[in-house]
């Protein structure tokens, strides 16, 4: 591991999670204080780890001391810091704009009669990024965190921060239906990625210019014409705008996969910094769409892509999904659209066989699944070629390989189906990948990429050795990591 980020830290009333921030420059007491964040910071630095936090600036939480005094008069210096709209002729909200997590995205607030806006739950007042005073406060809380040492920010749905002036409706997604994800429900034309989020992103770039080398991380669910943009023009914006391609790939097929690297290679701004990532907080984990056997595949795939890999905690060990019962249901999406709940990619990390699988002797937010105690980080380390093991091989590899770490990219033609390859490229060292996804051994000519190889990994760790990539043998969901001669 090279990095780590936490989801968010901060005092929170916890109605999202963390997402709801009641202070943005102090730590939740469940976490710690301020002082031992600094104590993590310096390990973590000791280490040659990175810390990177959750920058949350879309919304505060309704208890931050901003939206108190916001809401507490229309004439007070803190209203304009918040979205506040008069209701439509009829009484009814300003205009059709829903929250992400269902309903509509207003709120009614009794005195003094206005409605305020919220694209999430309604603990969870949008800020008015139109407001400069808003803006420079949010800026300096960026400045607060990188004073402190942070190595960067994940900035949350990034894309949102700027409404349409004239706060348009949106028109609806065509194709929904009931069942379907509520944040589906309509298209955010007037919502997200508005043209002036151009420049705001160019400030919060500026402001990490301050420092020395700092990153900015941006959650962006956006079609890849449209997520470019913000890595800026002349790359003077965020440096890694979220590639969630994988996280939403719905046939995790060879074909499907080589056409959304091809895709997405071709569609970087020159010298953007590419990556990828297969799973997070929002969505079901990666072992759990593709089956625990391509797992394995998956990761040998994120690790050996070019670009900055994203692992979400438990990925390494194949935690999968887990089945949460309504009554322990904790997640405002889970209660309102059930079924697009996001506890059961939240559940405690599986350390090892004891209560809550080591995570805790409190008792968890959520429950740890039945297998926890065959599937877990000290079952892995004492097991030979677990998952964890090649997950270990694979970013040991990466930080032995400049090839992979930083080489060139180029698909290779396996003219067979189930099979996805590709070359690795970094001044003569050359490292070649092939990723069977198929159910039957495979046999591809790879013989454009060379004519020998050593064999650094297999997925299933349990060869290495020569082979002959005119004649490479793989069995079913098998991927391998191959050497050719420089
Ligand atoms: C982001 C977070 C998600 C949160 C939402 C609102 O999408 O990843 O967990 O609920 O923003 O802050």
């Amino acid at each position: 591991m090279d990095a780590v980020w936490l989801s968010p830290i901060y005092p929170s009333p916890m109605a999202d999670f963390g997402y709801d921030v009641s202070d943005y420059t102090d730590v939740h007491p469940l976490f710690g204080t301020l002082e031992d964040f600094d104590a993590l910071v310096g390990e973590a630095h000791r280490l040659g780890l990175k810390v990177v936090l959750d920058f949350v600036p879309n919304h505060s939480s309704d208890e931050h001391p901003w939206f108190v005094a916001s809401r507490s008069s229309r004439d007070g210096p803190k209203r304009g810091w918040y979205v506040w709209r008069d209701a439509a002729r009829d009484g009814g909200p300003p205009n059709n704009w829903e929250s992400l997590f269902g309903g509509p995205a207003w709120e009614w607030d009794e005195a003094p009669g206005q409605y305020y806006l919220h694209l999430f739950h309604e603990k969870q007042p949008d800020l008015n990024w139109r407001n400069p005073e808003t803006r420079g406060a949010m800026l300096d809380v960026m400045r607060f965190w990188f004073e402190r040492g942070v190595d960067g920010f994940r900035v949350d749905v990034l894309s949102l921060l700027i409404k349409d002036e004239a706060f348009r409706d949106n028109p609806p997604t065509p194709e929904w239906r009931t069942g379907y994800p509520p944040h589906q429900r309509q298209q955010r034309l007037y919502n997200e990625d508005r043209p002036e989020m151009r420049e705001l992103v160019r400030e919060m770039r500026a402001v990490a210019d301050e420092y020395d080398e700092r990153v900015l991380i941006g959650e962006i669910y956006l079609p890849l014409d449209r997520l470019m943009a913000y890595y800026g023009e002349d790359l003077n914006g965020i440096h890694l705008p979220f590639n969630f391609g994988l996280v939403l790939l719905e046939e995790w097929e060879a074909d499907a996969v080589r056409r959304l690297v091809e895709q997405y290679e071709a569609a970087l701004p020159e010298g953007a910094w590419p990556n990828w990532v297969l799973g997070n907080h929002d969505n079901p984990r990666i072992a759990s769409r593709v089956g625990p056997s391509r797992s394995r595949l998956a990761q040998m795939l994120l690790l050996t892509l070019r670009g900055t890999p994203t692992c979400y905690y438990g990925d390494e060990i194949g935690m999968h999904d887990v089945e949460i019962p309504p009554h322990l249901i904790v997640d405002p999406v889970g209660k309102s659209a059930p079924g697009h709940g996001r506890d059961p990619e939240r559940t405690p990390m599986q350390w090892d066989a004891s209560p809550n699988a080591g995570f805790s002797t409190g008792t968890p937010w959520l429950p740890v699944p039945r297998d926890y105690a065959e599937n877990n980080v000290e079952a892995q380390r004492n097991t030979y070629r677990s998952q964890l093991a090649l997950f270990e091989r694979l970013t040991e590899l990466r930080h032995e390989l400049r090839s992979l770490a930083t080489g060139s990219y180029r698909s290779l033609d396996t003219r067979t189906e189930p099979v996805f390859a590709y070359l690795r490229e970094y001044e003569g060292e050359r490292v070649l990948v092939a990723l069977n996804f198929g159910s039957s051994p495979e046999e591809v000519d790879l013989s454009e990429a060379g004519t020998e190889g050593e064999l650094l990994c297999s997925t299933l760790m349990d060869r290495e050795g020569g082979v002959d990539p005119k004649r490479l043998a793989l069995r079913p969901g098998e991927g391998v990591v191959v050497r050719l001669p420089g």
